[in-house]
């Protein structure tokens, strides 16, 4: 008999799923930690001026929550190879113990960006991370609306990341000081001309 092959998303994984699943549930990998420490040089920025994505920090203890998807065998093969291709900037497949939160344990898959691949940007404080994202765009689109989407889908979900609520709080703060300065910049340069 074939086991079952579960895919953990903890990222874009959440909210854009373009591949059949049999089922959905929450679940998490032990001794990870979702940061935003990932370069995105062909989603949601471009090689000039690369955006930020999520990856997993290996991180002593903490649990990183998802989804966990289980994939028909069928078309397994299939979505496997798009999402190594979606996922090509930088992750890799890593094969992880998942713990649903239906108590059950069950072996996954997740792409995961390690620290040497070209595109790994590592860790900054809250306000540069955001500062970077509200700069950013790429063929995906704006990064910003990747941050938002992130921290929408776990806010649904129930889940609780205070690495992601900081910098999407932070993001909000500099977009509206971006809005208020911008409306304020005609008066000024009319004022100067
Ligand atoms: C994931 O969502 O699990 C991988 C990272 C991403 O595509 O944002």
């Amino acid at each position: 008999m074939r086991k079952d092959v579960w895919i953990f998303g903890y990222g874009s994984l959440l909210w854009k799923v373009d591949f059949p699943y049999i089922d959905k549930k929450r679940a998490y990998v032990l001794g990870w930690s979702r940061r935003f420490y990932q370069g995105s040089t062909d989603h949601r920025g471009i090689p000039e001026s690369p955006g930020r994505v999520v990856t997993l920090i290996h991180s002593q203890n903490h649990r990183c929550w998802g989804l966990a998807y289980r994939l028909p065998e069928e078309t397994l093969e299939c979505t496997l190879s798009a999402l190594d291709y979606r996922e090509r900037g930088g992750y890799q497949r890593l094969e992880v113990e998942l713990f649903l939160d239906s108590g059950k344990k069950v072996s996954g898959i997740t792409y995961f960006a390690d620290t040497t691949n070209a595109n790994f940007l590592g860790g900054a404080d809250p306000a540069e991370i955001a500062s970077q994202i509200l700069s950013s765009r790429g063929p995906s689109g704006d990064n910003l609306e990747y941050l938002l989407s992130l921290e929408k889908a776990l806010k649904t979900l129930g889940i609780r990341d205070p690495h992601i609520q900081d910098i999407a709080d932070a993001a909000r703060t500099m977009r509206t000081h971006q809005t208020s300065s911008a409306t304020t910049l005609p008066k000024t340069s009319h004022l100067t001309s």
